[in-house]
């Protein structure tokens, strides 16, 4: 795990420059990208906003891809890029990884559904419990079904309605978590309880009302939380949470934090559910759980579990699990433990995700935080560099950002925007926008990793120009 110093001589940046650059890089890119104009053009007729989902969508047009291969993908008009970007951190085994295609192929031929479990769920399943320390394991098609569940599962165990999430957390798209994401700073309201508010349209306000929240880094804070509502009699079952923030940036726990929160949500009897959609696989072997050695009640887990494929999983403590294996529960789904995700788990966990293959992607962070590192420090700007295991950012802010309410004062949008249009311009694919990180893959290389410090180190001498 490595956090840079805060600049201490860091200097304010010219916001002249900064729309200058921006404006000539977005014309650049709109140049390069001429065919994702025409394709969106076509898709705007059938596929709302011209995408699959609202995250792909961009202004003026998404970047349509047509292919990728190992560290590299490419667009529509033949850009070819390093990946960072990874599908949102699904894809830290790289892509089109001949293991995994060989699973997929092997498997193809001997059918693709049946509803029915098969071996390879069995082999999957004795993997994540042996790296997630936890015993039990069911399967889910994405994220947003992961955490469903188990927010079900936790209250159907303790019979409370009410549950707790970190503020500014992501934990997918159902109602019960899209809640109090991507707030203004002035709205987010009282620090020992903030507000919760509905993520977008259509979601219950009594739904909303079941959620609570506590900014990440403080257990103080939680534990006045739970007690409080126990007042109400609105005691949570779950506090759902990242044990290590991964949509403001990078924000890790500070030490003794986790461990308190494993302390507080046990003496208080709720169920602690880490949910490593993001970490789980990308930061170590057993995802938080082993980085940070704090064990949970349940863990959550998707993107990069599938190689690709849309696959998803729940770990649980026998304690537990008793609720869905006595009925209580109907933890359900046509394609869980789908052959062909399954298949593709087990190449990637047995084959891909190996001891060596970590250790790679730790030295590769390494290299690119101390990259960054160097750059932030020579060009004086207001920022540091942060990450664990595949994952890391510049953070370009003043303040170190320990919890949503930091990173929302201080984050300078305008400079992770303009960052992102010179990755690409200088064939770097990065995540959009401005709360996301890179998620190398054990197919990058040195040259990948100065690739991206090189471009960064072009917007930084622009800036100071
Ligand atoms: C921490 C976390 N949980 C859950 C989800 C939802 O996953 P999905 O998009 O697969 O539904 C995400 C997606 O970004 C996530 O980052």
């Amino acid at each position: 795990m490595t956090i840079s110093d805060d600049s201490t001589t860091a200097r304010p940046i010219d916001r002249d420059r900064i729309a200058e650059l921006t404006a000539r890089e977005s014309e650049a890119l709109n140049r390069r990208t001429a065919g994702s104009g025409e394709m969106f053009a076509r898709a705007n007729q059938t596929l709302s906003g011209g995408v699959a989902s609202a995250y792909q969508e961009r202004e003026p047009w998404p970047i349509y891809l047509e292919g990728g291969s190992g560290p590299k993908v490419w667009d529509v008009d033949g850009n070819e890029l390093w990946d960072f970007h990874n599908g949102f951190g699904s894809m830290v085994q790289g892509h089109a990884h001949p293991a995994i295609g060989r699973a997929i192929d092997d498997r193809y031929r001997k059918g693709t559904h049946f509803a029915a479990p098969t071996e390879d769920g069995i082999v999957v399943g004795e993997e994540l419990a042996q790296r997630f320390r936890l015993p039990k394991w069911r399967y889910t098609n994405s994220g947003s079904e992961s955490t469903m569940d188990a927010i079900r599962i936790a209250r159907a165990l303790t019979g409370r309605e009410d549950i707790m999430k970190i503020f500014g957390s992501y934990h997918g798209h159902h109602d019960g978590v899209m809640v109090s994401i991507g707030v203004e700073y002035d709205k987010i309201g009282p620090r020992e309880a903030p507000l919760s508010l509905p993520y977008g349209g259509g979601i219950p306000q009594g739904t909303v009302d079941l959620t609570h929240t506590i900014h990440f880094n403080d257990a103080e804070a939680m534990e006045a939380r739970i007690l409080g509502l126990e007042k109400e009699g609105r005691k949570p079952a779950c506090v759902i949470m990242e044990a290590a923030m991964m949509n403001l940036g990078v924000v890790l726990p500070i030490p003794g934090y986790l461990e308190a929160v494993r302390e507080v949500t046990r003496r208080h009897d709720v169920v602690l559910i880490f949910d490593e959609v993001k970490t789980g696989l990308c930061i170590a072997p057993g995802g938080a759980v082993e980085k940070f050695g704090v064990e949970p009640d349940m863990v959550t887990l998707a993107k990069s579990l599938g190689g690709g494929l849309p696959t998803g999983a729940i770990g649980m403590t026998e304690e537990v699990a008793r609720v869905v294996e006595d009925g209580t529960v109907y933890q359900v789904g046509t394609y869980n433990g789908n052959p062909l995700g399954m298949a593709a788990a087990r190449a990637s966990l047995l084959e891909v995700l190996t001891p060596d293959a970590y250790a790679h992607l730790d030295r590769l962070n390494d290299r690119i935080l101390a990259g960054c590192d160097e750059i932030l420090r020579e060009f004086e700007l207001p920022g540091y560099s942060v990450g664990v295991g595949s994952k890391g950012c510049v953070t370009f802010s003043p303040a170190r950002v320990t919890d949503y309410a930091v990173f929302k004062q201080n984050q300078d949008e305008e400079l992770s925007e303009l960052a992102w249009l010179y990755n690409f311009n200088r064939g770097i694919f990065m995540t959009p926008g401005r709360e996301e990180e890179w998620t190398l893959s054990v197919t990058h290389t040195e040259e990948a990793i100065d690739a991206y410090v090189e471009a960064f180190r072009e917007m930084a001498s622009d800036l100071r120009a």
